[in-house]
C-alpha cells in the first residue's frame, strides 16, 4: 500500500508513542522484569504469553505467534489500515503530520472520510441534545421524566431529541456546508429519489460512543407505543455493532478496577444502572453477543455478568453466548432477574441491594443452561429428555473430565434421575462427536507464524536475527551469497531490505517495514535477544551453507532417480531438460563457497 506519511513522521509517531499504554487500553498488563505480560487479545488463551517490550516498542505473544510494534498492534486491533493507525498515534500522542500531496491516495481519502463522519455525528449530537431543550421537545423532556431519566442523568449520556420535522437535521447540515452524501453514510439523514430528509424524527437519541469517547451512531426511541421502538444507526465505516457495546466509554475505568462488568440488553438498562451507582455496565445494540465484544472485554475484566431478559429471546441469546465465553475462556455468570423485568425496572421497583442480592446468586454457565432448559422443556416425560440430550450435548464439549463428571451428578440430582442414564447419554455424544470430528480451526492465520518452518527456514530465520542484531556481519553475508540461497521467499525478502538497509539501529529497522507480516517476523526475532558473536555468526553462516549442499545433493539425488525414469520410459525430450537441470545442480553445488569475506568482516 502507498503510504502518504513519511517515513521521517512515523519514526516520530512511533518514538512518541508508548506502546504499553497503548496496549492498555485492550489488554490488562503486569510488568514481569523488563517486559509486560498479559492474555493474548489475538487468540484464545488461559495464561498470559502476551508479552510487551517497552524498550524496543515492540509486543509479541508467544501463543499465536502475533509481534509488531505499536502501529501493527492497533492495525489488528481494530481492524484498521496502517495509516489510519499511524494517524490515531499521532493524534493521541499530538504529533503534528503533514502529508504528502503526491501520495494522497485512497488510504487517505477513507481516513479523511472517517474523520468527517465523525464530525458529522457530533454535529448532530449537539444539534440533538440543544433540542432536547427546547420548547418543541418538552414532550421528550417529560418522557425522560417518566422514566426517572433526570437533567443531570440526560447530560451524563448526552442524550438529545430529534423533533418531528423531516428535515431539521439536513437544514443544518446544509447551512453547514457538510457533505450531504457522507451525511447520508452516517445514516442520519436518508436519501430517497435524490431528495435528503433526517432518518431519526420525533425521537428520544442515545449517542452511541466508542471506547475512545467518539460518537459511532446513534439509537432513537419512540416516545410511546409505536413501531419499531427503537431506530438505530446503520453499519457504516465507523459503526460495527459486533464491535461495539454501548456504554463502554463510561464502564471502561470501573470495570478494569472492580474486575468485572454487566452486559446487559437496553440503552435504558445501562442507564438504570449507572444512575444506582453501578458504573461498570455495557449493552450490546440490539445484536447477539459476539467473540469481538468479549475479547474487548476481557481486556478489562476477568469477569462477566450477562443479564439478559428471561424471556424465551432472552434465554436463548444468553444460551448462544456461553459458547463465546467458552471459548474465550472468560468467566460468566448468567443473572436471572424475576420473569418480566429487566434490569431497569427491576432496579426501579426493587432497588440497587436487591440486585446485588441477585448478582450474588448469578448462575454458572452450566447451571443456566440446565435451569432455562428445565424452564424451557418443562417437566414432562417428553421434556425432561429433551433437556437431557441437550445438556448431554453440552458436557460432550467440556474437556475436563471433572468438571463434566461433576455437571453430571448435578443433572441427576436435579432431575431426580441416575447418573448412570446421564452418562450414557454424554458418553454416547462424546463417541459420535469422535466419528465426524474435525479439528478446531482458528481464524488469526494470516498473521500466526509458520508453525512448521522446516529446518532449512529455521536457519533462515536465525541467520536474519544475527542480521539485525550484528550488523558486522553483512558484509560476509553478502560476499557468500546468503541470502540469495534462502528458501523462504518472505525470510529473503527480508534479508534483502536488511542489507539495503543503513542505519545501524533495529529499532529503526522495524519502523521502516510498513508490511504486517514481515514485521511480526522481524518482532518475534527481535523479542528474544542473543547475544551473536563474531565467532557464533560464522558457525550458523557454516551450519547453513552445510545444510544447503546437502540440501541441493538431496535435490539431485531426486533428479537422478527421475533421469533414470524418463531413460527407462525412452522419454527424450523429459531426459534432455533433465539433464540439462542436472547440470545447472551440479555447478550450483560446486559453486557453492566456503571462503570467508576475511578482512572485509570488520
Ligand atoms: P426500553 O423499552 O426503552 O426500556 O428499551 P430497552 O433499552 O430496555 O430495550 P429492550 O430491552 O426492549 O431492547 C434491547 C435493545 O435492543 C435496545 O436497547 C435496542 O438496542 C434494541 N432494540 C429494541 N427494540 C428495537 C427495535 O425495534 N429495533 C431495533 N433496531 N433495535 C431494537
Ligand atoms: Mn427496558
Amino acid at each position: 500500500m502507498a503510504v502518504f506519511i513519511s517515513k521521517n513522521e512515523i519514526n516520530k509517531i512511533k518514538y512518541s508513542s508508548d506502546i504499553v499504554d497503548v496496549i492498555s487500553d485492550y489488554v490488562i498488563l503486569k510488568k514481569s522484569g523488563n517486559n509486560y505480560f498479559g492474555l493474548c487479545p489475538f487468540h484464545t488463551e488461559k495464561t498470559p504469553s502476551f508479552a510487551v517490550d517497552p524498550s524496543k516498542q515492540i509486543f509479541h505473544c508467544y501463543g499465536c505467534k502475533t509481534s509488531g510494534d505499536v502501529i501493527s498492534f492497533l492495525m489488528q486491533i481494530e481492524s484498521i489500515s496502517f495509516v489510519d493507525a499511524a494517524n490515531k498515534l499521532s493524534m493521541r500522542y499530538g504529533i503534528i503530520i503533514s502529508s504528502d500531496n503526491k501520495t494522497h491516495n485512497k488510504a487517505k481519502e477513507e481516513y479523511s472520510k472517517k474523520e468527517k463522519m465523525l464530525e458529522i455525528n457530533k454535529t448532530a449530537l449537539s444539534f440533538y441534545i440543544e433540542n432536547l431543550k427546547e420548547e418543541r421537545a418538552v414532550d421528550a423532556r417529560k418522557y425522560l421524566l417518566n422514566r426517572n431519566i433526570n437533567r443531570e442523568v440526560s447530560d451524563e449520556f448526552s442524550i438529545g431529541y430529534a423533533d418531528s420535522q423531516w428535515n431539521s437535521l439536513l437544514n443544518l447540515f446544509k447551512k453547514k456546508r457538510i457533505d450531504l452524501g457522507l451525511a447520508e453514510k452516517t445514516g442520519l439523514i436518508i436519501n430517497k429519489n435524490g431528495r435528503f430528509y433526517d432518518r431519526f424524527r420525533n425521537r428520544i437519541m442515545f449517542p452511541v460512543f466508542n471506547i475512545r469517547k467518539e460518537v459511532i451512531g446513534f439509537g432513537g426511541r419512540v416516545l410511546d407505543d409505536s413501531k419499531p421502538k427503537y431506530l438505530n444507526s446503520p453499519e457504516s465505516i465507523l459503526f460495527d455493532k459486533k464491535k461495539t457495546l454501548y456504554g463502554i466509554e463510561k464502564a471502561k475505568e470501573c470495570s478494569r478496577k472492580a474486575g468485572e462488568i454487566f452486559i446487559v440488553e437496553g440503552y435504558t438498562d445501562v442507564i438504570s444502572l449507572f444512575k444506582h451507582g453501578i458504573l461498570n455496565s455495557v449493552a450490546t445494540l440490539g445484536t447477539a453477543l459476539s467473540k469481538e465484544h468479549v475479547r474487548l472485554l476481557k481486556g478489562f475484566v476477568k469477569k462477566i455478568f450477562l443479564v439478559y431478559d428471561s424471556d424465551a429471546a432472552g434465554l436463548s441469546a444468553a444460551k448462544k453466548s456461553i459458547a463465546i465465553f467458552n471459548n474465550e475462556f472468560v468467566l460468566a455468570k448468567f443473572i436471572v432477574l424475576k420473569e418480566g423485568y429487566d434490569p431497569d425496572n427491576f432496579l426501579e421497583k426493587f432497588g440497587v441491594d436487591s440486585f446485588y442480592k441477585a448478582s450474588t446468586k448469578a448462575l454458572d454457565s452450566f447451571s443456566f443452561m440446565m435451569e432455562s432448559q428445565i424452564k424451557i422443556n418443562g417437566d414432562s416425560v417428553e421434556g425432561k429428555v429433551a433437556t437431557i440430550s441437550e445438556l448431554a450435548a453440552y458436557l460432550s464439549l467440556i474437556s475436563d473430565n471433572l468438571a463434566r463428571s461433576l455437571y453430571v451428578k448435578k443433572i441427576a440430582e436435579k432431575m431426580e434421575i441416575s447418573e448412570r442414564v446421564v452418562l450414557d447419554k454424554v458418553n454416547k455424544k462424546l463417541n459420535d462427536d469422535l466419528k465426524y470430528n474435525k479439528p478446531v480451526k482458528n481464524d488469526f492465520s494470516l498473521l500466526q507464524e509458520k508453525a512448521n518452518l522446516t529446518g532449512m527456514e529455521k536457519l533462515e530465520k536465525k541467520i536474519i536475527g544475527m542480521m539485525l542484531q550484528n550488523k558486522k556481519i553483512l558484509p560476509e553475508i553478502i560476499y557468500r551469497k546468503v541470502i540469495e540461497k534462502f528458501q523462504n521467499k518472505e525470510l529473503k525478502d527480508l534479508g534483502k531490505k536488511i542489507i539495503n538497509f543503513k542505519s545501524d539501529d533495529v529499532n529503526d529497522f522495524l519502523l521502516n517495514i510498513s508490511d504486517l507480516k514481515q514485521k511480526s517476523i522481524i518482532a518475534a526475532i527481535l523479542i528474544y535477544d542473543e547475544n551473536w558473536s563474531e565467532k557464533n555468526c560464522f558457525k550458523l553462516i557454516n551450519q547453513f551453507e552445510a545444510s544447503h549442499n546437502i540440501k541441493s545433493i538431496r535435490n539431485s539425488n531426486d533428479l537422478l532417480k527421475q533421469i533414470k525414469t524418463a531413460e527407462s520410459k525412452k522419454d527424450h525430450k523429459l531426459l534432455l531438460k533433465l539433464l540439462g537441470d542436472w547440470q545447472i545442480q551440479v555447478n550450483k553445488t560446486a559453486g557453492i563457497n566456503v571462503e570467508s569475506a576475511g578482512d572485509k568482516f570488520i
